[in-house]
């Protein structure tokens, strides 16, 4: 009882600070007019517990829905769906939101194109390792990347013969991380051949994506604790295996005789041309960050396609379609070639639809609005607010795609390119850049899936040439249904929206 006592005025106080800052979080700013939900004006942990939730895409694009191109998501950050964003903020040299500096792995001393905040120290990187990411690099690869998808349909082709059920999460999943293995290291990571996850590397990073994905959020609190550059040589940080899958990969290639002119050799020579422009641990910063971004995007993205095919079998029927006739032609080889892919209209329609209905990153891309401020839409932001754009809510934006953006509608992309180009002169400028008609006026749309300007995803080619080739050579040669086809799947969006839960049954089809 004297406990409590003498403890009440103490808490008292702390009661009456804890009320008083979140009053003054939620008023004392230039964006206290801005709706959203009450907690997140005085807080970060509306953000936190939405990623526990695992649906920030869903309730974002809720929320636009009901207040409009403005949503305040947290005491300093406004989440924005006027398609001028994309403009005006993820085109424009500014500096990244503070929740990216979570991304340098395994700590803050190894920054990575990802993670770099600052557009100057950003464009510097971005120009140090542009040459590892060029189609004319990945291309070269080809015959490699056939080998890794060749041990694909085997394991495949054993599911065929067994009639076993097959988790397809599980070995795309496999497949996107050997493919990045095989362009950055010259080597796969041997999770097709050994059929497993090896030494855990994918169960680990799936436990470190929500842990980021919060900590981004705190993470200063991060550099303290768990982040701590002391605790690298403990092993015991939340990101050890993506640096210990790393380090040993790079220890694998030095000794390859068989090493070709990968990703890490076009960073590597780089640092010899500048070894003033790059520094070593930039190299070993971009190895860790292209790991990180270039597996689990690509096999969420393959799962889509493949999920949303067989949850619309009128769509999979033309696509196999426009498969066997390319094959009948003789147009097809038994892997299919990357040129072959991209001559298969509708399975490039599928492919684009898959991007925009089931976008592989899924929580806002922070800015942080530079001196002077920013204006959007009439609505002017002051310098140091945080604005994000979630791809998710560009895509699902009715203005731009359409009353039926909510459906999985590949023909969007063919009528959009035909019909509407001749109507409204549009005019495509790279195969993911359009220019849709919106209310009367033409807006400049980068099918934000891959971000845009400075900061645009470097692997897009890649990943449209793993997808394009995967797709066309499993849809050509196997059916595939869900064992139970009543069963929705379901997908975790920490960052990357990665899905789970749709285990099928797949056969050979007949020729
Ligand atoms: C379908 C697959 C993919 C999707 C949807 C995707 C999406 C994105 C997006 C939206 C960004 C921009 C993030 C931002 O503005 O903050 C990004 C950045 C990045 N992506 Fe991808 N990505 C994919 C595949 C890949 C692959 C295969 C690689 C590597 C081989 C890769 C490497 C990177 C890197 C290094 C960045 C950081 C770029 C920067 O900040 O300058 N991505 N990606």
């Amino acid at each position: 009882m004297a406990l409590i006592y003498s403890w009440g005025p103490w808490a008292l106080a702390l009661l009456s600070a804890v009320v008083a800052r979140a009053i003054f979080r939620r008023y004392w700013t230039s964006i206290g007019d801005v709706p959203g939900p009450l907690l997140a004006s005085f807080s970060s942990l509306w953000q936190v517990m939405q990623i526990l939730k695992g649906h920030t895409e869903l309730e974002t694009i809720r929320l636009h829905r009901q207040h409009g191109y403005f949503v305040r998501i947290a005491p300093n950050e406004v989440s924005v769906s006027h398609p001028d964003a994309v403009r005006q903020l993820l085109h424009a040299q500014i500096a990244k939101g503070p929740w990216y500096a979570i991304l340098s792995l395994p700590d803050y001393r190894y920054v990575n194109q990802m993670s770099e905040l600052d557009p100057q120290q950003h464009i510097r990187k971005q120009r140090n390792i542009a040459s590892g990411y060029a189609l004319s690099n990945i291309i070269q690869h080809e015959p490699h990347f056939d080998a890794i998808l060749r041990l694909l349909t085997a394991r495949l082709n054993g599911f065929c013969k067994s009639a076993d059920p097959v988790e397809l999460d599980r070995w795309f999943t496999f497949f996107a991380f050997d493919a990045v293995g095989e362009v950055i290291f010259s080597k796969s990571f041997g999770f097709l051949e050994q059929g497993k996850d090896v030494r855990d590397a994918i169960a680990n990073q799936r436990l470190l994506a929500p842990y980021a994905a919060i900590m981004g959020y705190y993470c200063w609190f991060h550099n303290l604790t768990l982040g701590n550059p002391l605790l690298s040589r403990l092993g015991i940080q939340p990101s050890s295996h993506i640096f210990d899958t790393c380090i040993a990969a790079i220890d694998a290639r030095k000794k390859n005789p068989a090493k070709r002119n990968d990703m890490m050799q076009k960073w590597l020579d780089t640092r010899t041309k500048y070894p003033d422009r790059m520094e070593e641990v930039e190299i070993f910063a971009t190895a860790v960050g292209t790991l990180g971004a270039g597996g689990d995007t690509v096999s969420a993205t393959i799962q889509a396609l493949f999920y949303l095919l067989i949850r619309h079998p009128g769509y999979m029927i033309r696509l196999q379609a426009e498969l066997d006739v390319a094959q009948a032609r003789g147009e097809l080889s038994l892997i299919v070639q990357y040129s072959e892919a991209q001559r298969l209209p509708f399975l490039q329609a599928c492919i684009k639809e898959t991007y925009r209905f089931h976008t592989a990153v899924g929580l806002g891309l922070p800015r942080v609005v530079p001196t002077g401020g920013i204006t959007i839409n009439g609505r002017f932001f002051a310098e140091g607010t945080v604005l994000s754009v979630n791809p998710w809510v560009i895509h699902r934006n009715p203005n731009l795609f359409g009353k039926d953006c909510d459906n999985f509608n590949p023909d969007r992309w063919l009528q959009k390119e035909t019909d509407q180009m001749n109507a409204f002169l549009i005019h495509v400028c790279i195969p993911f850049f359009s220019l849709i008609p919106s209310k009367g006026f033409l807006v400049t749309i980068f099918l934000s899936q891959w971000g845009a300007g400075y900061n645009a995803c470097p692997g897009r080619n890649f990943a449209q040439f793993e997808i394009s080739k995967l797709a066309a050579t499993l849809f050509r040669d196997y059916d595939i249904e869900q064992i139970n086809p009543k069963q929705e799947w379901t997908w975790n969006n920490h960052f990357i929206c990665v899905p789970y839960g749709w285990p099928c049954r797949i056969r050979h089809r007949s020729k």
